[in-house]
């Protein structure tokens, strides 16, 4: 299994990383026999798994649960669970049993929390207490309704400045690693050069030390609709809409089951039933 030090590695030796969401076993499974990098138990599962219509309603509770369906997937890689919407806020105090909690509970080998600003300050504290952590800075989905929206971040010198200067911060506090997600490429291409720690882009451009997409987004798997971002590697919904309508069309014809598919009883003991 990968450390945070091999990531490292990987930046200064310019190997890029790949990291994906999963959210259970057979994802899981998936993920680590294809060889991605690093597995992100994302709060997206809220979303994409779930069906809210954001990640806000997602609680320490599902990310504990979906981790350990994970970790029993993916026993060989390295695995990072999101710290949920304001259970990392309120306090430093909170913020700390909550990275503990998942942690223990659930086996992440790292948390991963969203924004700049007071949460560098718990980044800091939660790195002093053992815990890895990733930052996640540009579109932070939990914040989505104060950004008005799922909308490219960072458009402005200004506003690009000071997400340069929070990524330094968030390496400076202490994370291994940092997502960028939905800015302009050339910023991505900045932060990345600026610091030491690996930069993973999401919508970021290409020139992040590394990627990390949502699982159902990279197969086509029960999304509505994808951002810009994306793009469709395969197509699990087109294969399995195909299955299942095969499966109703044989059962409604009498096509299936076959005979291979059926338990035989013994000549001898069928005489009970014909007498
Ligand atoms: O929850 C998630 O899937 C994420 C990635 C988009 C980075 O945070
Ligand atoms: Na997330």
């Amino acid at each position: 299994m990968k450390s945070t030090t091999d990531f490292l590695k990987m930046k200064e030796a310019g190997e890029k990383i790949v990291m994906l969401t999963a959210y259970d076993y057979p994802q899981a499974k998936l993920a680590e026999a294809a060889g991605v990098d690093m597995i992100l138990v994302g709060d997206s599962l809220g979303m994409v798994v779930l069906g809210y219509d954001s990640t806000v309603p997602v609680t320490t509770y599902d990310m504990i649960h979906h981790t350990k369906a994970v970790k029993r997937g993916a026993k060989d890689t390295f695995i990072v669970t999101d710290l949920p919407f304001m259970t990392y806020h309120i306090s430093k105090e909170e913020a700390l049993r909550s990275a503990g909690n998942i942690m223990q509970e659930s086996g992440a080998h790292a948390v991963k929390v969203e924004g700049g600003g007071e949460v560098i300050e718990t980044i800091r504290v939660l790195t002093n207490a053992g815990v890895p952590v990733v930052g996640h800075l540009g579109l932070t989905p939990q914040t989505a309704g104060v950004l008005g929206g799922y909308k490219v971040q960072a458009k402005t010198a200004t506003a690009a400045a000071a997400l340069i200067e929070d990524a330094k911060k968030c390496e400076e506090a202490g994370a291994f690693a940092l997502v960028l997600e939905c800015i302009p490429h050339q910023l991505g291409r900045e932060v990345a050069s600026q610091i030491n720690i690996p930069v993973i882009g999401i919508g970021a451009g290409a020139d992040t030390d590394g990627q990390v997409l949502v699982f159902h987004d990279v197969v086509t798997f029960g999304v509505d609709r994808v951002p810009k971002f994306v793009k469709k590697f395969a197509d699990i919904d087109h294969e399995a809409s195909r299955g299942i309508k095969e499966y109703i069309r044989e059962v409604k014809t009498g096509t299936f089951p076959e005979k291979q598919h059926t338990f035989e009883m013994k000549q001898e003991e069928l005489a009970f039933l014909y007498g």
